[in-house]
């Protein structure tokens, strides 16, 4: 269950969006992109939980080799679900980086003969990413394994190198529907194979995003999730607030902030406009941006994630002094210390005329996390259509990739 309390959001009323929302819904279906219909198609979930079943018990390690879109998903299903896992899964490694220390860590750590590299690359030419496959399959070659077994790949159904090499040598592949772009991938095979191989219900992460989609198709603002979020994002930035920091009180969703970074950032950062994302963490964060979220440049809207139930609770024992200062922890346990801390940043924010929602879920599990992808990815769609940018392309990290590709020639 989502719920997304608006009533320290200090916007007098949602702007001429609201009066639009048919017209923008009809621009972004005309725009064909599959993330919002992806759910309704059971055959990717069903393809990669057969894949989980058929190699279960066969690797204690899965390394996931990609970057930006092909990887934050899994790094946030992993961070975010690993509780839910029971203790036989294989451990899952994501490599998001060229940085040779960690190639060489990875390496170390893994028993290869006991290893499945997944390769996520929807072009299936990014550099860092084919870089990465090269390492390992010399080492897998090296070693005399079949490299069928030991690697699958996620990309585009026709193109790329990857496709060509998965045809060529019949490495196990996975299709990453066409018009689904790599930071609105996660629901499709990008973030499903990886979080079957662990043990999570990619049924349930469907299912949870399907129920958030449903509210996306309606063309009434009360029930139209996604749209209430964009529409508040958009109605701040033209106040000035260009700053949207995700603060989730969750130590499991710390890696959702960073998924979300990349979403906001590089769909909406287009002809001189957009919105900055900024990752912090309840309650650690207090102890280091709260001065400067409450006092600093009134520039920030912020949108707080709030969880009802962490599955347990631990108790503070009484052991302070008579005298101590901190006697008002007496009876309190960190869940509710937890809680209490974030009510009191809300507040201090609302006080401080600093504009503030909070999304609330019971508890961290496949279906929450699955309707917060779509409730994020689509006020994304909404944004794109009041900024009167395309959310879906990015051609800022395109020629990044073709400067460096041209210095290596
Ligand atoms: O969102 C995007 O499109 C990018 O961040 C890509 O995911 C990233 O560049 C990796 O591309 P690819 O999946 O083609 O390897």
């Amino acid at each position: 269950m989502i719920k997304i309390d608006i009533s320290n959001s200090i916007v007098k009323d949602l702007g001429d969006q609201q009066k639009k929302i048919a017209q923008y819904l009809d621009n972004i279906y005309q725009k064909n992109q599959g993330f919002y219909t992806v759910v309704d198609n059971e055959k990717f979930a069903d393809e990669v939980i057969d894949f989980a079943a058929k190699v279960k018990g066969k690797y204690d390690d899965v390394v996931v080799l990609g970057i930006g879109g092909s990887a934050l998903g899994p790094i946030c299903l992993h961070q975010s679900l690993k509780h839910l896992h029971k203790n036989d899964q294989p451990q899952l490694y994501v490599l998001d980086n060229i940085d040779p220390i960690l190639i060489k860590q990875t390496e170390d750590v893994i028993n290869l003969k006991k290893t499945l590299f997944v390769v996520i690359s929807k072009s299936g030419d990014t550099p860092e990413t084919i870089a990465q496959y090269f390492y390992f399959r010399d080492l897998i070659n090296k070693k005399g394994l079949e490299a069928d077994e030991h690697f699958v790949f996620v990309t585009d159904a026709e193109n790329g190198l990857l496709r060509k090499i998965s045809k060529e040598e019949k490495i196990p592949s996975f299709e990453i529907p066409e018009n689904i772009g790599g930071r609105f991938s996660v629901l499709t095979t990008v973030g499903l194979l990886p979080a079957a191989l662990i043990g999570i219900d990619v049924k349930k992460l469907i299912k949870g995003a399907r129920e958030i989609r449903d509210t996306f198709y309606s063309d009434s603002v009360e029930k139209n999730l996604p749209f209430q979020l964009a529409a508040m994002q958009y109605s701040l930035s033209l106040e000035g607030k260009n700053i949207n920091v995700l603060m989730p009180y969750s130590q499991k969703l710390i890696r959702f902030a960073d998924w979300y970074r990349q979403l906001l950032a590089e769909s909406t950062g287009k002809k001189n406009t957009g919105l900055t994302p900024v990752n912090a963490l309840g309650a650690t964060d207090q102890h280091s941006q709260s001065q400067l979220y409450n006092e600093g440049p009134n520039d920030k809207f912020f949108i707080f994630i709030k969880v009802e139930d962490f599955g347990l609770d631990v108790e503070i024992p009484a052991i302070y002094p008579e005298e101590s200062s901190v006697l008002y922890l007496k009876g309190v346990s960190f869940k509710k210390l937890i809680h209490t801390e974030q009510e009191g940043t809300t507040r201090s924010l609302t006080q401080n005329g600093r504009p503030n929602i909070t999304i609330t879920i019971d508890s961290v599990n496949e279906e929450t996390l699955g309707g917060m992808f779509m409730l994020f990815e689509c006020a994304t769609a909404f944004l794109g259509e009041f900024f009167g940018i395309n959310a879906f392309d990015q051609p800022g990290v395109e020629i990044s990739k073709k400067i460096t590709k041209q210095l290596l020639t």
